[in-house]
């Protein structure tokens, strides 16, 4: 949905005194509405739209375990060349030792010879990245038939063959299963393509079976089994406080067998046989427990850890009592491998997985929506986990996923125990998102605090565009007035591979493909936001501000009703704002959003300023259309654009440019 469907029926100006004039902006400088959380801006991440694998999860081999499809080997392929000859098949009598490896692929070679190569080929995730000067590294189980096979090449190549871009040799492969390594490099000069596979190759005719076939780019902070650096930085670069993992939906499966079984996700990739996940793909399970945990290391942030709660997304559920006890312990035993000092069982799991230290966790999140729950049973499953988690662990704040408040601020059930917080969920577009700004402004101030785990404004596809941040910086705007309220916010989703078949989910963050990645307008209204923020909310106030008339669609009549009534029109502001102070430097960020296709003047009154400097900046992100995005040809159409902003005093004029979010960086001398 855009500005121009659903009708806007006109633009009015609300509150008499300064109708036609400009509107005025009114920052009460000596007075502090709330104290800004620390954790009101993070990231919430779940396997969707294929986020790790094939995102941010830097392995490059799609189905390096052969389990993708039970019927044939999805992702591989025979390469025959030159009247060389051979077949694949999944095999499922050759599992490795004590691993999970249990369906490998044979490839029976017998047509190979000097000169007509026969071998395995990946595609990988829509592609293998192929990059000048960089080093891959390759690794493998296999085995031999009776005698001893090789040489195998090893070779990342393109598409059809022809080229080579990196190649190695493993001189022998012996007849029991083995793990075989190979460092490929690229030329300095090679341009970068994805037009590429990798392939296994032999010219001696036998049989070779292979399993965890792996392919490793460099990683972020050159982690093993490590993240994409070109995310990572996007990330980092949105200053987020916390990640919410694993979900989401993929916390809970569509079953209580598929929920996410993390203590499947640990150790040696040999003993992870991956999962099948709700979103319509299998998960590797490369992104497992210890690697989210990681993932937050590396970007010096919390983890924020949903634990299964006994309900599942096609609506099985464990009743409270005793066969809900082994979900309350496994949840215990996963609390404990975050944060158990080495000496526990689990702590000294995490310890034999190369994580000696404890994580700093604070906050735990029980289940996910559990609001869809029908059978009425999270009220005493809450009740459980939280008080097997707080007798062991006081000290960690419970996070209920139903209930919330309504919007006169009245707490809804959970009846029993009081949560320490609550998950509130926002999809919406636009108009609904720009309606609802100050949703939180008249919110009860007493009780448990809010955590906006998942919201998005969703207008555009892949990734949003330009009237999706104008949503959410609307939004945001509401969320910072009332951090003290709301002391957690997280978009979600996050990522989307933007490959034909990618995508799960309409209107993602971060976009990416094999070999680039970008953030779309809402990521840098984002990044806006959270960069560019003090520790104390100012007191605000506004006259003046034209309101934009909406007409929210109707609902569908179902089939023999006769047609609904349209819902009555809305009045929805067209600016929004919020004002922050840094306490220490005196800086104050004023974030206005003009949410309309004409350029906006208003006045800025910063009652109580006496110590403005005359300049500052404005960043300032825009577009002339609403529809408009970034992508993958076009990633920077819609970015920040940093100017100077002169003129600041006590009481200021400034023009807000169509359709724009700015943030105006007001110093203090
Ligand atoms: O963000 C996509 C999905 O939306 C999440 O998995 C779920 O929690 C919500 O319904």
């Amino acid at each position: 949905m855009t500005k121009l469907a659903p009708v806007i029926i006109g633009l009015l100006y609300s509150l008499a005194p300064f109708a036609s004039a400009e509107p005025v902006l009114k920052i009460d400088t000596t007075k502090v509405a709330a104290h800004v959380s620390p954790m009101l801006y993070g990231l919430m991440t779940e396997e969707i739209n294929y986020s790790y694998d094939g995102g941010l999860y830097a392995e490059l081999i799609q189905n390096r375990i052969f389990k993708d499809d039970a019927r044939s080997p999805a992702h591989w392929s025979i390469v025959q060349d030159k009247d060389g000859s051979g077949a694949i098949t999944l095999d499922e009598s050759q599992p490795v030792a004590n691993s999970a490896l249990t369906t490998c692929l044979k490839l029976d070679a017998s047509g190979a010879s000097k000169g007509h190569r026969v071998g395995v080929a990946n595609d990988g995730y829509w592609g293998i990245p192929v990059t000048p000067k960089t080093s891959y590294r390759a690794s493998f189980y296999a085995k031999a038939d009776g005698a001893a096979q090789g040489p195998l090449t090893v070779g990342i190549e393109s598409s059809d063959g022809g080229k080579v871009f990196a190649s190695a040799q493993v001189a022998q492969i012996t007849s029991t299963w083995q793990k075989y390594t190979a460092t490929l490099t690229t030329e300095d000069d090679i341009p970068p393509s994805a037009a590429s596979r990798f392939v296994i190759s032999t010219e001696k005719p036998g049989k070779v079976w292979f399993n965890l076939v792996s392919l490793f780019p460099p990683t972020y902070h050159d982690r093993p089994n490590g993240n994409r650096p070109d995310i990572m930085k996007l990330l980092a670069e949105m200053k987020p406080a916390f990640l919410r993992f694993p979900g989401g939906n993929y916390l809970e499966g569509d079953t209580i067998d598929t929920r996410f079984p993390w203590k499947a996700t640990l150790g040696d990739l040999s003993q992870r046989p991956g999962h099948p996940s709700c979103w319509r793909y299998r998960s590797s399970d490369g992104m497992g427990l210890l690697e989210f945990l990681e993932w937050c290391e590396d970007l010096k942030i919390e983890p924020l850890l949903a634990i299964y709660a006994g309900y599942s997304l096609k609506g099985d559920h464990i009743e409270p009592g005793a066969t809900l006890q082994p979900f309350i312990d496994e949840s215990l035993e996963e609390i404990e491998y975050v944060i158990g000092e080495k000496t526990t069982k689990w702590g000294a799991q995490r310890a034999k997985d190369g994580h000696p230290e404890p994580f700093k966790l604070t906050y735990v999140e029980i289940g996910n929506e559990d609001g869809f729950d029908k059978s009425g049973s999270y009220d005493g499953r809450f009740t459980q986990f939280y008080d097997a988690i707080k007798a062991k662990y006081p000290g960690l704040q419970c996070i209920s996923t139903a209930g919330g408040k309504d919007s006169l601020g009245r707490r809804t059930p959970i009846k029993s125990r009081t949560p320490d917080l609550f998950d509130e969920h926002y999809y919406r577009n636009a108009f609904e998102m720009e309606d609802d700004a100050a949703h939180y402004d008249n919110y009860s101030r007493t009780g448990p605090k809010t955590f906006v785990g998942e919201w998005a404004t969703r207008e555009g596809s892949p990734t949003t565009n330009m009237n999706a941040a104008l949503g959410d910086a609307a939004w945001m705007t509401g969320m910072e007035r009332n951090s003290d309220v709301v002391v957690m916010s997280c978009y979600a989703p996050l990522f989307v591979n933007v490959n034909p078949g990618g995508m799960q989910w309409k209107s993602d963050l971060i976009g990416y493909n094999a070999l680039t990645s970008y953030g779309s307008p809402s990521y840098y209204a984002q990044k806006m936001f959270s960069e560019n923020i003090g520790d104390l909310v100012l007191s605000t106030g506004s006259e003046g501000i034209a309101v934009q008339t909406w007409q929210p669609p109707t609902r569908k009549a179902k089939t023999g009703e006769p047609s609904p009534t349209p819902p009555p029109t809305k009045q929805v502001p067209t600016l929004f704002f919020v004002a922050t102070k840094a306490s220490e430097k005196g800086t104050i960020y004023l974030k206005v959003v003009n949410a309309i296709g004409s350029a906006q003047t208003a006045k800025i009154d910063l009652t109580g300023a006496t110590n403005i400097a005359p300049e500052g900046t404005a960043i300032t992100l825009s577009s002339a259309k609403p529809d408009d995005s970034n992508s993958i040809s076009e990633p920077k159409k819609i970015i920040p654009v940093t100017t100077k902003a002169a003129g600041l005093s006590p009481q200021f004029s400034y023009t807000f440019t169509p359709y724009s979010v700015t943030v105006l960086v007001i110093p203090s001398r």
